[in-house]
C-alpha cells in the first residue's frame, strides 16, 4: 500500500480534525492509500516516537472536535530549530534530517495543514525535493492564495458573539467596551465581526487610527443619547505614526506575539475622552472549541481535495477556495504576498456607509 503522511503545524484552528478525517477517509476508500499521522508538527519527523497510524477507525467522531488529534507546534521550524549542543542553546538548520525521515518513512506525499509560516516551511521542503501538498489553515485568514481559510468563520462567530454580549452590559452601565481581537497583521476577524456585531468603532492594522477620531465618535454618540459604545480593535492595530504593541518580542525561532493595544485604547477613552471604559481581550477563545458548519464544510472539502492532489502526485501545490469552487495553486504563488484587508473594498466601504468609525 502506498503511504501518505499528514501533519498539522503552527497554531491550531477549528477544523483541523475535519481535514485529518477527510484525508484519511478519502485515502482509504477512494485511493487505497494508508495514512500515518505526524505528531506536533514537523517535530514528529525529528522524533522516533513522533508517528501514529491513522485509519478510518481512528478518525471516527473527530469531525466536530476543536484542536487537532495530531498536536501542533508553532516553534517547530526545522530550518531554524533551537537545540542544545555541549550545554549551549544554538539555532540550527535540521531540515536535512526532516527530508531524510520523509524518505525513510517512504511517504508518497506529505500533506501539511498550516498557516503562512508552516506553508512557507513546506515550500522550502518542496524545493529540497520533498513530495508535499499544502492545506491553508488560520483564523487570521491572511493567506492570499485562497479566498478563505478554515478556522476563520469560527473565530468571527466567537468574536461576534462577544460583541453581542458586550453590547448589553455596555448599554446597561453606559460604558465604552473595548474588545481586542486576534489576527496578527490582518484585520479580517475584527472587521467582519465588527460589522456583524454592529461595533461603533473598528480599528484594524491596515488603517492606522487617529486618537481624536475615536474620541469624537464616542462623544458624538453620547451627545445623541447613546451613552455606550463598542470599540473592536485588532491586536495589530496602531495609531498613525505609532507602533504596534507586542506582548513578547520575536527572534529567529519565535514569532513575536502581538497584544496590549486594547488596554491602551481603553485607557485613552477613559482618561482623555472621559468615558467609563472596560477592556476585554477575547484571546484564544477565538481558536478553541468546535468548528462552525462552514468551517467543517470547508475543511472537509480541503482534506478530500488535498488527498486527490496527493494521489495524482501534483506536489508543491495548495488547495484553495476561489468563489464557491475548490481549486489548487502553486504554494509559492499562494504565499507570494500576505493577504490583508482591502481598504478600498466593499467591507470597509460598508462600515463607512453605516457611519462606523474606522479610526481615520
Ligand atoms: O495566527 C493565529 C493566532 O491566533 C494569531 O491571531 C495570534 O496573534 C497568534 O496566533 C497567537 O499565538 P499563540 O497561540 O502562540 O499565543
Amino acid at each position: 500500500m502506498k503511504r501518505i503522511g499528514i501533519l498539522t503545524g503552527g497554531g491550531d484552528a477549528p477544523g483541523l480534525n475535519a481535514v485529518i478525517r477527510a484525508v484519511v477517509k478519502t485515502a482509504y476508500s477512494s485511493h487505497g492509500y494508508e495514512v500515518i499521522g505526524i505528531l506536533d508538527g514537523f517535530d514528529g519527523l525529528l522524533n522516533p516516537n513522533g508517528i501514529v497510524s491513522l485509519t478510518p477507525e481512528e478518525v471516527r467522531g473527530i469531525l466536530p472536535r476543536g484542536g487537532t488529534i495530531l498536536g501542533a507546534a508553532n516553534r517547530g521550524n526545522p530550518f531554524a530549530r533551537k537545540v542544545v549542543r555541549d550545554g549551549v542553546e544554538v539555532v540550527e538548520d535540521v531540515s536535512d534530517e526532516v527530508v531524510a525521515r520523509i524518505h525513510e518513512l517512504k511517504l508518497d506525499t506529505l500533506i501539511v495543514v498550516g498557516g503562512d509560516g508552516t506553508l512557507r516551511i513546506t515550500q522550502e521542503l518542496f524545493e529540497k525535493g520533498c513530495p508535499v501538498v499544502g492545506v491553508p489553515k488560520t483564523i487570521d485568514n491572511d493567506i492570499d492564495g485562497t479566498d478563505v481559510t478554515f478556522g476563520f468563520d469560527t473565530a468571527v462567530s466567537m468574536a461576534t458573539e462577544a460583541i453581542d454580549r458586550l453590547h448589553t452590559t455596555a448599554e446597561a452601565h453606559h460604558r465604552v467596551m473595548v474588545l481586542e481581537l486576534m489576527g496578527r497583521d490582518a484585520g479580517f476577524i475584527t472587521l467582519h465581526s465588527g460589522l456583524a456585531g454592529g461595533a461603533d468603532v473598528i480599528l484594524i492594522p491596515e488603517i492606522p487610527f487617529h486618537w481624536d477620531a475615536i474620541c469624537e465618535k464616542v462623544k458624538a454618540r453620547a451627545r445623541s443619547g447613546r451613552h455606550f459604545s463598542i470599540i473592536a480593535v485588532a491586536e495589530g492595530a496602531h495609531p498613525e505614526g505609532g507602533q504596534q504593541i507586542f506582548r513578547r518580542a520575536g527572534d529567529e525561532v519565535f514569532v513575536a506575539r502581538l497584544g496590549g493595544i486594547g488596554q491602551v485604547v481603553g485607557k485613552f477613552v477613559g482618561e482623555v475622552c472621559g468615558m467609563e471604559t472596560r477592556v476585554t481581550v477575547l484571546g484564544h477563545l477565538q481558536r478553541g472549541g468546535s468548528p462552525t458548519t462552514f468551517d467543517r464544510w470547508l475543511a472537509t472539502r480541503f482534506g478530500a481535495a488535498a488527498m486527490r492532489l496527493a494521489a495524482s502526485h501534483r506536489h508543491g501545490r495548495m488547495v484553495a477556495l476561489r468563489g464557491t469552487k475548490i481549486v489548487d495553486v502553486p504554494l509559492a504563488e499562494a504565499l507570494a504576498v500576505p493577504k490583508r484587508v482591502d481598504v478600498e473594498g466593499d467591507a470597509v466601504m460598508t462600515a463607512r456607509d453605516l457611519d462606523i468609525c474606522m479610526g481615520d
